[in-house]
């Protein structure tokens, strides 16, 4: 077993201890530490929340891919979130997430082979007069159209070649994940 996938095992074993007598009602209650903890939910949490559970790994997983808050990769060196709160959705939300999705050649949820980028759909940023919004790390574009959508990418892109970023291929099908 990988080192980081060893470490991976460790920290949720961590957690499932701290609820030893954590019945089938603690399902998602503990996903959501998990996923706190990790940052998204790997094929081994997965098998060993079924374990601890006593439940079939395909249940586990079947809840799990029923809640869109959970998340099967690791989040990119730049996530980001496309709002899709009533204002951004009324100004063409959609649209930018499609073209974003073209672009980076996942769908939302996903995250890129590379490990530069995920995406995700979000509700109302807060941010709703510069709609539609998207926001890549910390920061915020605004009005974004389709069209920007490759230019906005292709800067992120830049930025990580400048700063020689290390990337490990991170991808994981979410189909994948109990083959
Ligand atoms: S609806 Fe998008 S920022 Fe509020």
């Amino acid at each position: 077993m990988a080192q980081h996938t060893l470490a991976r095992a460790s920290s949720v074993e961590n957690i499932l201890a701290r609820h030893s007598g954590a019945g089938r009602d603690h399902l998602i209650p503990l996903l959501q530490e998990i996923q706190e903890a990790e940052g998204f939910l790997s094929r081994v949490a997965l098998r060993l929340v079924a374990a601890h559970l006593h439940l079939p790994e395909s249940k586990v997983y079947g809840v799990a891919t029923f809640y869109n808050q959970f998340r099967f990769q690791a989040r990119g060196s730049f996530p980001i979130a496309v709002c899709r709160g009533t204002a951004c959705h009324v100004k063409g939300s959609a649209s930018v997430l499609a073209a974003l999705e073209r672009e980076l050649r996942i769908a939302a949820g996903g995250t890129t082979r590379d490990g530069l980028f995920s995406l995700e759909v979000v509700a109302c940023i807060g941010a709703c007069g510069l709609a539609p919004v998207i926001a890549v790390g910390d920061d915020y574009h605004a009005g974004v159209t389709p069209s920007q959508v490759p230019g906005i990418v292709d800067r992120y892109r830049r930025q990580a070649q400048e700063q020689g970023r290390a990337l490990e291929p991170v991808a994981v099908d979410a189909e994948e994940m109990l083959a």
